[in-house]
């Protein structure tokens, strides 16, 4: 049987590269569309390593519709699973037009050719973003998406409401919107991971590059939160368990007879602190990390974390990974980068 052709938008980041990988080995044609800006060729190598084979792969960006629609004429897929996007909060603050150009301006045009082409099953990224502060946690998917803090976090709103106008206007379009929490670890084999340019912004990577002296000293962003020991609470999930939720959906929206659009939490339904993060780490890479307390940092919310429910009644998926894994694995691919 042939095996049904997925395009993969930004499938040589951090999220997509993991995907292409389950994709590969749970039945799927993954065929890689990204244009590099946040992601680096040789990734495409070591995800050939990981399949055993070459993944067909496009130098391409998603805005350029003339450029975008080779990719659908050359290989007729049967589904998209749409990561490429800006993700820098801070940086979206700073440059809002670079962020509403890139992430709203390649979705419009890829439902375009997806409505052109015939191709009914998407698979879009979202975020807990979204949410903003929920006032209850954990948060279900039925929480009021709010206005979000920064244009970032508004371009998944956007996002979100595009996919849901176009199926409402009576197109063919179906879609799973997967709202991620934190994603961060690594492969377990250490071929694939995060690759911050710069000063990393989140979490994980900075621990990574702290232990490994490329940073001085991590700076943990308030600890007069109202929560146990006062530093902000975040589900942290394992990449690859959040890769195979992306099988999940597509099997999911591929069997349902009726195009739908369905919205997943995808977390791990935990919620830990930065210090919980930091002393696993500690415990973890059996060393000790230099840190400092610091004031808050703006746009932060206090805590949040995921009700998995929905995504293991109607998906039938839920993590199997830890803090401690993802933590390992992520630990592992900085010193193999060293
Ligand atoms: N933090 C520090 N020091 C750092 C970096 C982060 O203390 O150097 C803290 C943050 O203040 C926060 C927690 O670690 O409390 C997690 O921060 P991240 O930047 O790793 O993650 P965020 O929760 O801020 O952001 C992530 C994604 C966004 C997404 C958001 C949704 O990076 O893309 O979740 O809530 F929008």
């Amino acid at each position: 049987m042939k095996k049904p052709t997925i395009i993969v938008t930004g499938g040589a980041g951090f999220i997509g590269s993991h995907t292409v990988v389950e994709l590969n080995q749970s039945g799927f044609r993954p065929v890689i569309v990204d244009n590099f800006s946040n992601s680096e060729p040789f990734i495409l190598d070591r995800i050939a390593e990981l399949c055993g084979e070459k993944i067909e792969s496009y130098t391409i960006d998603c805005t350029k519709e003339e450029d975008f629609e080779r990719v659908f004429s050359n290989e007729k897929p049967d589904g998209v699973i749409h990561f490429a996007a800006f993700k820098a909060v801070g940086e979206s603050v700073n440059e809002p037009l670079k962020y509403y150009h890139n992430n709203i301006g390649s979705l419009v045009v890829l439902l375009n050719l997806m409505e052109k082409h015939g191709v009914r099953n998407l698979v879009f990224s979202s975020s807990c973003t979204v949410y903003g502060q929920p006032h209850q946690v954990p948060v279900t998917e039925s929480s009021p998406a709010k206005n979000s803090q920064s244009p970032y976090g508004f371009t998944k709103v956007v996002c979100e409401q595009m996919i849901n106008d176009v199926h409402e206007s009576g197109s063919h379009l179906s879609a799973v919107l997967l709202r991620y929490f934190n994603p961060i670890g690594a492969h377990p084999s250490g071929k694939l991971g995060e690759l911050p340019r710069g000063i990393p912004n989140n979490l994980v990577p900075y621990i990574t590059q702290t232990a490994a002296g490329l940073r001085s000293s991590l700076t943990i962003h308030g600890n007069d939160y109202s929560t146990s020991d006062g530093t902000c609470i975040r589900d942290y999930i394992h990449v690859v368990d959040l890769a195979q939720a992306h099988i999940a959906a597509l099997n999911w929206i591929t069997k349902s007879e009726e195009a739908t659009v369905e919205v997943f939490n995808v977390g791990t339904g935990n919620g830990n602190s930065v210090l919980e993060v930091v002393n696993t780490f500690q415990d973890v890479a059996d060393q000790s990390l230099n840190y400092s307390i610091g004031p808050r940092r703006s746009g932060d919310v206090e805590q949040i974390w995921a009700s998995t429910e929905k995504a293991e009644k109607i998906l039938g998926w839920r993590p199997s990974l830890s803090l401690k894994d993802a933590l390992r694995d992520a630990w592992n691919w900085q010193q193999k980068l060293k």
